[in-house]
């Protein structure tokens, strides 16, 4: 009988600054565009880290999620917990620090670290900037392989007249 393949994910939060500024346009455009968010402000964010692989017989899991858990607290959060992510994350510098742009930086700074456990990979980064809106990236093979679909995804909960 194959082995069941599973998604595991695990979650943690931190608090960051950060602003939204595109050096494409001009600072007119740019407050048109981002409105309050071309200033500085923060946000509690969450982020999902899934991974996807088979179940080991030998020890019932897809990964071991203690030592999950360590890599998103070492790679992720430790660096960008209480940070201004525009000015001291040095893997988001030059980038615009949307949430779509994050969880494609959190994505290349795991993804190299999880290669080394076998049988699986990370399959999904999920980012709750707020409560109403979240990003979702599932990597760029994933993108080259659904090419009707995009790899990324943008929602959002928020109703009219609601906080972003
Ligand atoms: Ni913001």
């Amino acid at each position: 009988m194959p082995r069941p393949t599973v998604e595991i994910t695990h979650v943690q939060e931190f608090s960051a600054a950060h602003r939204l500024v595109s050096a494409h346009l001009s600072e007119q455009a740019n407050r048109e565009l981002y409105g309050p968010c071309f200033t500085d402000h923060g946000h509690n964010y969450e982020v999902e880290v899934t991974v996807r692989g088979t179940v080991d017989p030998k020890t019932g899991m897809v990964m071991d999620l203690n030592r999950l858990s360590k890599l998103v607290a070492e790679r992720l959060i430790a660096r960008v917990d209480h940070r201004h992510l525009n000015h001291d994350v040095p893997f988001l510098a030059g980038t615009i620090t949307t949430a779509e742009n994050v969880a494609v930086a959190f994505w290349d700074e795991l993804e190299p670290a999880l290669r080394k456990f076998p049988g699986c990979k990370l399959y999904r980064i999920r980012l709750h900037e707020s409560r109403a809106n979240k990003v979702e990236y599932y990597g760029p093979a994933k993108a080259a392989s659904r090419s009707s679909s995009p790899s990324s995804s943008r929602s959002s909960a928020r109703t009219r007249g609601a906080k972003a």
